[in-house]
């Protein structure tokens, strides 16, 4: 890598140097967010964490379900948020809405299972209100004891807005926001044809990690310290010619090759490289190429593979078929996008704690009912697990001491503890970032000027 350094780092590479400008591969143009540092105190201060709640969680949009999770009208599911939680229901018209998971009598939480089915609405267990799908007030406990100035006031239900993308519906606590396909940007059209809308969450485990949600989300934006904590990817991963995009809205994304050695590597097509062609059906004692033919071999061989197992590539280009086509959706959701599935991962903050996050690991596929189709291996799913999509996945609770999230994320969990510690130390002076960390100082960027703004 030395005779790269007269190159111009901020460039970082591409994928497809002869991607047409409009195709969903080509490289974004460069955005100048700077080197840093980024102030420590937000990832540790009180006050940072509850200007976050107002200026930031009750201003974006916040992913909280998939449209089939409430499939009939009455179905609901809550989900939270730092301190606040919602539920999110199908109404009668078959719309879904979505509500803060508060009675407006006297504030008590309306639901507190993480799902299940209501047709006749939502019951407040402290004083028996009732409220319709529609949020409305269905019935009043001894209506004749409240005063015509107590009845006149508003008591139906708080509603926040409510869209879907692909399937994910997402809630938002201002009204003023932008709509959601606005804030998605380009990923609405770059996400097409991998048909999102049909995969099924078929994995989903949770655990409290230690540290700042951003914590989580920095690490997980770069490729740069797979060298050091990840190494044993190194051989079937390129961590180092990553393309990286940088979109409005603090959306970013990052590409990087699979099925090809990292250059840090001796550049030959090493036992992990084999495995990888065995695993689409290519001989490895047949393949005589050099080691960058590798990953156009298995790009081949899987498009050859499809039309056997019935699988679907045609909307696909090449590269999509291997690589990591990795998309962040600001504030706090990444998804890296394959054509059988997604791994998503999911950060959220503690109700008080600004030294956790609350994380998820979602598996998302296309339902498969062929034996003969097993999950891609980079997914992590144990061995045998169900992928026909029949039951809804209950989430796992996991200590990440405990491990069990697999060996990448196990080696991040302790890690972040450690980054944590660091961070809040008097002689740390705010991070300084490479060009291969772009995607976090524009992360960050997009957070000021969040914060910026006065609730
Ligand atoms: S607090 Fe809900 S009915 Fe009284
Ligand atoms: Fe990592």
């Amino acid at each position: 890598m030395d005779s790269e350094t007269q190159r111009d780092a901020r460039l970082t590479w591409s994928v497809n140097p002869d991607a047409p400008a409009t195709s969903n591969e080509a490289k974004a143009p460069f955005v100048d967010n700077g080197a840093g540092p980024i102030s420590p105190e937000r990832y540790f201060a009180t006050d940072w964490m509850e200007r976050e709640r107002s200026q930031l969680w009750a201003k974006v949009w916040n992913w909280a379900a998939r449209e089939e999770d409430v499939p009939e009208p009455g179905d609901y599911v809550t989900f939270t948020i730092g301190r606040e939680s919602f539920i999110i229901t199908r109404a009668d018209d078959g719309r879904i809405r979505a509500y803060f998971n508060v009675c407006p009598h006297r504030g008590n939480r309306l639901v507190k299972e993480d799902s299940g089915s209501r047709p006749d609405g939502f019951t407040c267990p402290f004083h028996n209100w009732r409220f319709g799908l529609d949020g409305a007030l269905d019935k009043l406990t001894d209506p004749e004891t409240f005063r015509p100035e107590a009845r006149c006031r508003d008591l139906s239900l708080s509603e926040v807005r409510c869209e879907s993308w692909e399937g994910f519906v997402f809630i938002n606590m201002d009204p003023n926001a932008e709509p959601l396909l606005d804030t998605l940007g380009p990923l609405v059209a770059h996400a097409k044809p991998y048909r999102l809308r049909d995969m099924r969450i078929l994995r989903r485990v949770q655990a409290v990690w230690e540290s700042n949600w951003k914590v989580g989300v920095d690490g997980f934006n770069e490729a740069y310290h797979v060298h050091a904590v990840h190494p044993q990817i190194l051989p079937i991963f390129n961590d180092y010619h990553a393309q990286i995009d940088l979109y409005p809205h603090g959306m970013s994304r990052m590409v990087t090759k699979f099925a090809h050695a990292s250059p840090r590597m001796q550049d030959e097509v090493n036992a992990a490289l084999r495995a990888t062609m065995c695993e689409v059906g290519i001989d490895p004692d047949t393949f005589d190429g050099p080691m960058e033919a590798v990953r156009p071999a298995v790009q081949a061989a899987k498009r050859a593979r499809a039309a056997r197992l019935g699988l679907d590539y045609s909307g696909f280009i090449d590269n999509q078929l291997t690589d990591d086509w990795n998309y962040f959706i600001f504030p706090n959701i990444q998804m890296g996008i394959h054509p059988e599935g997604v791994s998503l991962l999911y950060f959220r903050p503690h109700a008080s704690d600004p030294r956790r996050f609350i994380f998820d690991v979602i598996v998302m596929l296309h339902p498969q009912e062929n034996p003969e189709i097993l999950p891609p291996a980079y997914m992590g799913l144990p061995e045998g697990w169900d992928i026909s999509g029949r039951e809804p996945a209950v989430t796992e609770h996991i200590d990440w001491r405990d491990g069990g999230l697999g060996e990448v994320f196990d080696q991040d969990s302790s890690l972040f503890a450690d980054i944590q510690m660091g961070i809040e130390s008097a002689g740390f002076r705010g991070s300084v970032l490479s060009e291969q960390e772009q995607r976090i100082g524009h992360f960050h960027a997009e957070l000021d000027r969040y914060m910026a703004h006065k609730a």
